[in-house]
C-alpha cells in the first residue's frame, strides 16, 4: 500500500520513493553492449525510507543509495543499497524520520541534534581507489565498491578540517590530483569556502578557506591547468526563515553573480572577485580549460545557465511561479581575459537549455571538443513529472565546441533520460559511449541504454531491461574495470 508521501510532484508518478534494496545477475539485453566495455556504472539516488516530517520537503531531501551496474560487454548485473550515514541509522532504529527539512537543521527532532544529518545522495566520486558517497552539505560517506556496504564517514584520515565537500570535485587525469571545494566549511549560512587538494595517492595535501561574496549554494566549480573558478549564483540561505522552520533557499533575482577566480596552486589571498549579471544560476558545469601555456591569457568556461535557478522548490520559496516551462537558459561559453578582469567576461550561445552535463574524464580541466547534456524541449510534449529539476528532460545533446555542431535524440513525450556517463572506448579516434537510464512514464519502468557518443541520433545500440523502476538519479560516474581491479588488489 502507498505511504502517506507529500503531495506534491516531488513524491508522485517516477519520484514515489521506492526504498528497495536489491540485486540482479544477467539482466537481459536488447542489442549488443560494445565487448569493450568493461567497468562499473555508480549511480546515486536520492530515496526517503520515511515519510517526511513537513510537507513541502523536496525530493533532494531523499535518503542516499547507491547503485551499480557491473557491466562486461552483454553480460550485466546490478544492485542497489542505501547509504548507511548516521541520519539512516538514527531513523531506521527510530522508524521514523527524525531529520526536518531540506538544509535546515532547525527542524531536526531534539534527539538528533549534532548528528550528521546529511544524505550523502548526489554523486559517486571515484578518486585513488575509492568510491565516496558525497553531498555539499557534509563530508562524504566511503562506499565499498564491491558490496556497496557503507564503510564510514570520510574525513580524509582525520585531515579535512572543512564541515563539507561538494559534490562535484574536478579530477585532473594529467596530475591524478582530485580538487574540491565545501561551501558552508564552518556551518549553515556560512560565508566560509574550502578549497582543497588531493593528490594522486589519496592525500589530502591542501586546504584553504575563504569568503565568498554571500553564502550561497555553490555546487559546482571549474578547475583548468593554471586556475580554480568558483561561481557564486545568488541561492541564498534565510536564517530567520529556518528558524521559523521555514524552507532554507531562496532565489534573489536582484542579486549580481560573482565568479572568484586564483591560480590553481595558489593562495586564496589571490582570489580576484568579477561581479555578472543578477539573478542567474548554473549548477553544472561542462568544463574549462585556459590558454595560458600557449601566451594568451583567456580562460573558458562552458556551462547551462538559466535566468533564474531550476529547482521548483527553490522558486516556490522565493515567491516564483514554480512552473519549469517558464525558465529560460542557454549553454553558454564563457570567456575571460586574466590581464583585463575589469572587463568582465562574454558570454557566447552554444547548445540549447539543459542541465546534467558530462564530457570525457580525459578531458577534465583541458579543452575538450564534445559535450553531452540532457535537455526538455517543450516541443515534444508539456512536462512529465521527473525529477531532479522537475520537468522529464526528454531529449538528449551533443554538442560539439570546435564546429559548433548540435545533434539531439528526442525520446518522445512519455520519456525522460537521465544524467548520461561517458564511457570511453579503447580504438584509436573514437569518440567513446554514453549510458543513461531511460524511463518509461506509461509503463513506469527503467531501461539502461548504450549509445554511440558521437551518433547519439541513431538512439541506443543496447538496452538492459530492469525488473523494477529505479527512482530518478542524481548523478553518476563510470570505472573502469581495470581501475576497479586495481583498487581490489591494493586492499588485499
Ligand atoms: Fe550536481
Amino acid at each position: 500500500m502507498a505511504r502517506n508521501w507529500p503531495k506534491s510532484f516531488d513524491f508522485e508518478g517516477f519520484n514515489e520513493p521506492i526504498g528497495v534494496e536489491w540485486s540482479r545477475p544477467n539482466l537481459e539485453v536488447e542489442g549488443e553492449i560494445p565487448a569493450e566495455i568493461k567497468g562499473d556504472f555508480f549511480r546515486a539516488t536520492a530515496d526517503p525510507a520515511h515519510v517526511p516530517t513537513v510537507e513541502y520537503d523536496t525530493f533532494l531531501s531523499g535518503d542516499g543509495m547507491v547503485s551499480r551496474f557491473r557491466i562486461d560487454g552483454n553480460t550485466v548485473d546490478f544492485a542497489i543499497r542505501y547509504v548507511e550515514t548516521a541520519r539512516y541509522k538514527a531513523e531506521r532504529e527510530a522508524r521514523k524520520a527524525l531529520f526536518g527539512a531540506y538544509h535546515n537543521p532547525f527542524t531536526d527532532h531534539p534527539s538528533v541534534q549534532g548528528i550528521d544529518r546529511t544524505t550523502a545522495n548526489t554523486t559517486p566520486v571515484w578518486h585513488a581507489g575509492r568510491l565516496l558517497m558525497t553531498k555539499e552539505d557534509s563530508r562524504p560517506y566511503e562506499i565499498d565498491p564491491e558490496t556497496l556496504e557503507t564503510l564510514r564517514s570520510y574525513d580524509f584520515d582525520g585531515k579535512l578540517k572543512s564541515l563539507t565537500m561538494s559534490a562535484h570535485p574536478r579530477i585532473d587525469p594529467r596530475t591524478g590530483e582530485m580538487f574540491f571545494h565545501g561551501y558552508e566549511a564552518d556551518g549553515v549560512t556560512s560565508t566560509k569556502v574550502a578549497y582543497c587538494i588531493v593528490d594522486k595517492d589519496g592525500n589530502l595535501v591542501s586546504e584553504q578557506w575563504f569568503d565568498a561574496p554571500y553564502c550561497s549554494m555553490l555546487h559546482d566549480f571549474i578547475v583548468t591547468e593554471h586556475y580554480a573558478i568558483f561561481p557564486v549564483f545568488p541561492t541564498i540561505p534565510d536564517l530567520e526563515r529556518m528558524k521559523a522552520g521555514g524552507p532554507a533557499w531562496s532565489h534573489h533575482q536582484d542579486k549580481p553573480s560573482w565568479l572568484g577566480i586564483m591560480p590553481r596552486y595558489g593562495k586564496v589571498e589571490e582570489m580576484k572577485w568579477i561581479e555578472g549579471p543578477k539573478g542567474i544560476s548554473a549548477f553544472h558545469m561542462l568544463g574549462g580549460w585556459d590558454e595560458k601555456s600557449s601566451g594568451s591569457s583567456l580562460v573558458h568556461m562552458v556551462l547551462n545557465v538559466t535566468d533564474t535557478n531550476t529547482f521548483p522548490f527553490i522558486r516556490a520559496a522565493s515567491g516564483m511561479d514554480p512552473s519549469p516551462a517558464d525558465v529560460r537558459g542557454d549553454l553558454v561559453h564563457w570567456t575571460l581575459d586574466t590581464d583585463n578582469l575589469e572587463a568582465g567576461y562574454t558570454s557566447k550561445k552554444i547548445g540549447p537549455p539543459g542541465d546534467m552535463s558530462r564530457i570525457a574524464a580525459c578531458n577534465q580541466c583541458a579543452e575538450f571538443d564534445y559535450g553531452y547534456y540532457a535537455c526538455y524541449d517543450p516541443r515534444v510534449g508539456p512536462p512529465i513529472i521527473h525529477s531532479v529539476v522537475g520537468a522529464g528532460f526528454n531529449t538528449l545533446v551533443r554538442v560539439g565546441l570546435k564546429n559548433n555542431d548540435v545533434t539531439t535524440l528526442g525520446l518522445g513525450p512519455d520519456r525522460a533520460i537521465n544524467e548520461p556517463v561517458h564511457i570511453p572506448s579503447h580504438q584509436p579516434g573514437h569518440e567513446g559511449y554514453l549510458a543513461a537510464v531511460v524511463d518509461t512514464h506509461s509503463t513506469m519502468s527503467s531501461e539502461l541504454w548504450f549509445l554511440e557518443a558521437s551518433d547519439i541520433a541513431r538512439g541506443a545500440i543496447a538496452k538492459v531491461k530492469l525488473p523494477f523502476r529505479l527512482r530518478p538519479q542524481v548523478h553518476g560516474t563510470w570505472v573502469p574495470a581495470d581501475e576497479v581491479a586495481r583498487a581490489k588488489a591494493r586492499q588485499r
